[in-house]
Order: structure tokens, then C-alpha cells, then sequence
């Protein structure tokens, strides 16, 4: 009994092991076949197109308005309407082009406006990747389609490209933005952003703020205070030696009083009226009128001291107040004159 046992056990153990190597080797057989220099058990090899498929764990936001330094300035526009305005203005990188926006108003934009709507994630639907995160300068293995939407020369260098090779499949359709395989793959077979569930994205793409105004790039820029003609007395003449001569405000102070106060008015302050002239009033010193005034201070007193030398008739019928010629005829001396044009310039600090 106890010697049939064993013999039971021993022949089960025998079929058990021969179970065992025969399943190890018909594993490699059907793996290998009947060759001994397989690797990876002959599994086949596939051969695809690379696609990303790492989805950030946290999405951001919806991406609109872009790009973060857009203002209510910018332009609403759709990717499609931008897209197809650049590709048939003959896609330069620096040119501007023009485009109508949603609100029906003319606009421009350059390049630079469009690149977001291939190099940022969560623009095309929510949640989607970026183009260049599957689209880029990696040609050699994990760019999609060897194109690489990184940059200007890699958009217009197109697709299947080699690695190095500035010249591929042109997906630009040579400026025709109909026939462009951009066009089809975005806006006809609507195969781009790859992987894109169903009825994610608008027929145009997405909406952005992008690009100016004409209105607002033509716009004449406001009229420097350079730009205005500078004050000058209508009397002829120049300036006397006061101008190379160092001022003394606190002297030039009691000059003023006693001598400018009753046209200028306190500390120069204006409100004198004047009868007879165009203004009506003297004009005040403080502030004074700002097409004299310099930051260079010899150029400050040159301008001032034209006045003060040889004086000046307002423009007016008969004005009952005129600029007296303080140099030309002595009222002052030149001393005088530079300490009464510090005593101004310090009014006016
Ligand atoms: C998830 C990866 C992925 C994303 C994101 C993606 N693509 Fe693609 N794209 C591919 C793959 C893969 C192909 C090749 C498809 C094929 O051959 O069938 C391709 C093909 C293309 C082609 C055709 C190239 C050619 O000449 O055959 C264009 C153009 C294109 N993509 C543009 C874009 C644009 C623009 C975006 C963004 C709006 C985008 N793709 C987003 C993976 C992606
Ligand atoms: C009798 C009145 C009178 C007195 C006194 C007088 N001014 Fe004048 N001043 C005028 C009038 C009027 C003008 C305007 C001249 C013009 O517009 O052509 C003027 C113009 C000026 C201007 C040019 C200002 C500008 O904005 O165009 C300066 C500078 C000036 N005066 C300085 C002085 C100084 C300094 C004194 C004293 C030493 C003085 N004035 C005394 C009447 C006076």
C-alpha cells in the first residue's frame, strides 16, 4: 500500500515537471519559432507615428484671452479668420497683415500674435495639449509627422522632414490657405489638435484677442512739447552778458520786487490784467510758459534773457502793459539780469 503510494507520487511528479517544460517551450517556440537568436520573443515590431499622450493631471483654466499680455485693445478673432489672413499675405515672419475681426473692425497683426494658437495647451477645447507637444523639434523620433510648430522656420519648413533638412511637406499650400494642408486638417477634416473629442471645438477654432486696431497702430502720436515753436519777443536783438554770469536768486528776489512784481504779479504768479492785447493779462513767470523752460540751464536763461534785454510789445490793438527793454537801455545792469533770471528759475523748480 504504502510502496504504491509512492510510485503514484513519484509518476505525478514526472508528468507535472514534463507539464512544465513543455509549456516553457512551446511559449518559445511560439514566440521564436525553431531559431535560437530571437530577442523580445519575436514579439512584432510596430512601426506608428508617434503621439504624445501625456495629459497634464491638472488642467488650467480656459485659455481666453491670450496671450497674457493682451489688452481690450487687442482684436477678436478667430484661429481660422487669423490663420487664413497670414497664410494668403504670403506668410512672412515680421510683415503685418491684415485682418476683419468679429466686431467687424480692421485690424492688423504680425507672426508673433499667432504662434499661442500652436504653443499653448487649453486653447482649442479645454483641457486640449498644445500643438508643439506633439509637433516639434525632435524630428528624428517623437515629433508627429517630423513638423515642428515650435517656430516661424519650423512652420514654414513644413512636414516629414528630416532631421537637419530646412525643407519638408509645405503644409502652408504655398500662400493658398484653401488648398493648404493647415487648412484641411484644422477647419475641414477637423483631424487637428489630434485626439480631439467630438463637437469640442468651434467650426473657426478658438476665439482670441490678437493682433491692433488700424485705427490704433495709424494713430498720430500726441505733439511733443519740443515740437512747439518757442517763445520769443517781438522785439529784434540778443542777449546781453548776463547769460555767462552766475545768478543770485535771494538778491534776484528783491530785484523782482522791485522792478517785475507790478506786471508778473507776486512771486510771479501772474493775474495782472493788460487791456488792449490779445491775452487780456501779463503773462505770469510762475509757472512760466513751458516752450522756455530747459533742462540745460544756460538754454533756460538764453531764452528768458531775450526778453529781458530788449523787451516786448504783446500781440493785441493797443496794450496798455509792454515788456520793457531792460538790458538795451540800461534799466538793470547785467548782474542784475542774471540774478533776477535765478530768482525765476528757482520759482519754477
Ligand atoms: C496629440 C498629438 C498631436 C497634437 C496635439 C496635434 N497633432 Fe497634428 N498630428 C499628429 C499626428 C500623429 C499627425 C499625423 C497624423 C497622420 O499621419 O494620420 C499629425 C499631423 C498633422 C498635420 C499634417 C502634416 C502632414 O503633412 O501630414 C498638421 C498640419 C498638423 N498635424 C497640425 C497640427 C496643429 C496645427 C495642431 C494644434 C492645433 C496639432 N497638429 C496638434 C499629432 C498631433
Ligand atoms: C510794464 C509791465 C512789465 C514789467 C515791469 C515787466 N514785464 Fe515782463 N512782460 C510784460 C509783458 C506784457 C510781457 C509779454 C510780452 C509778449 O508777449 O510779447 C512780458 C514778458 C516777459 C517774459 C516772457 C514770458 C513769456 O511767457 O513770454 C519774461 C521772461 C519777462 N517778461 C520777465 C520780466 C522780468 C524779469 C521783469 C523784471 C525785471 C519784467 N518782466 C518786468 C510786461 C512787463
Amino acid at each position: 500500500m504504502i510502496r504504491h503510494f509512492k510510485i503514484w507520487v513519484t509518476t505525478l511528479g514526472l508528468v507535472l515537471a514534463g507539464l512544465i517544460l513543455f509549456f516553457a517551450g512551446s511559449l518559445y517556440v511560439g514566440g521564436c519559432s525553431y531559431h535560437n537568436n530571437c530577442v523580445d520573443g519575436g514579439r512584432a515590431q510596430f512601426t506608428h507615428t508617434p503621439i504624445a499622450t501625456l495629459i497634464p493631471a491638472t488642467l488650467p483654466a480656459n485659455a481666453l484671452p491670450f496671450p497674457s499680455s493682451s489688452s481690450s485693445d487687442n482684436c477678436t478673432v478667430t484661429a481660422q479668420v487669423l490663420l487664413s489672413a497670414w497664410v494668403s499675405a504670403g506668410f512672412s515672419e515680421t510683415q503685418a497683415f491684415n485682418f476683419t475681426d468679429l466686431n467687424n473692425v480692421a485690424c492688423e497683426a504680425s507672426y508673433t500674435d499667432l504662434q499661442p494658437l500652436f504653443s499653448q495647451s487649453n486653447l482649442w477645447y479645454s483641457g486640449s495639449l498644445a500643438c508643439t507637444d506633439c509637433h516639434n523639434a525632435a524630428l528624428s523620433k517623437a515629433a508627429s509627422a517630423q513638423l515642428d510648430l515650435n517656430s516661424y522656420a519650423g512652420v514654414v519648413a513644413g512636414s516629414h522632414r528630416s532631421p537637419g533638412s530646412t525643407t519638408g511637406v509645405d503644409i502652408l499650400g504655398g500662400g493658398d490657405w484653401q488648398a493648404s494642408t493647415l487648412n484641411q486638417v484644422l477647419f475641414v477634416t477637423h483631424q487637428m489638435p489630434y485626439g480631439l473629442p467630438a463637437n469640442s471645438v468651434p467650426a473657426g477654432g478658438p476665439t482670441i484677442l490678437a493682433g491692433l486696431p488700424l485705427a490704433v497702430v495709424n494713430a498720430t502720436p500726441e505733439p511733443t512739447p519740443s515740437g512747439e515753436e518757442i517763445a520769443r519777443p517781438n522785439t529784434p536783438g540778443g542777449t546781453g552778458s548776463a547769460v555767462d554770469l552766475t545768478g543770485d536768486p535771494v538778491v534776484g528776489k528783491q530785484i523782482y520786487i522791485d522792478n517785475c512784481q507790478m506786471c508778473h504779479g507776486t512771486e510771479g504768479k501772474g493775474d495782472v490784467l493788460n487791456p488792449g492785447t490779445d491775452d487780456g493779462t501779463v503773462p505770469e513767470l510762475n509757472p512760466i510758459d513751458s516752450t522756455l523752460v530747459s533742462s540745460d540751464y544756460s538754454t533756460y536763461a538764453y531764452n528768458m534773457d531775450l526778453f529781458i534785454q530788449n523787451g516786448s510789445r504783446p500781440a493785441g490793438v493797443n496794450p496798455s502793459r509792454v515788456m520793457p527793454p531792460w538790458g538795451s537801455q540800461n534799466g538793470l545792469t547785467q548782474q542784475q539780469i542774471a540774478d533776477v533770471i535765478a530768482y525765476i528759475i528757482n520759482l519754477n523748480k
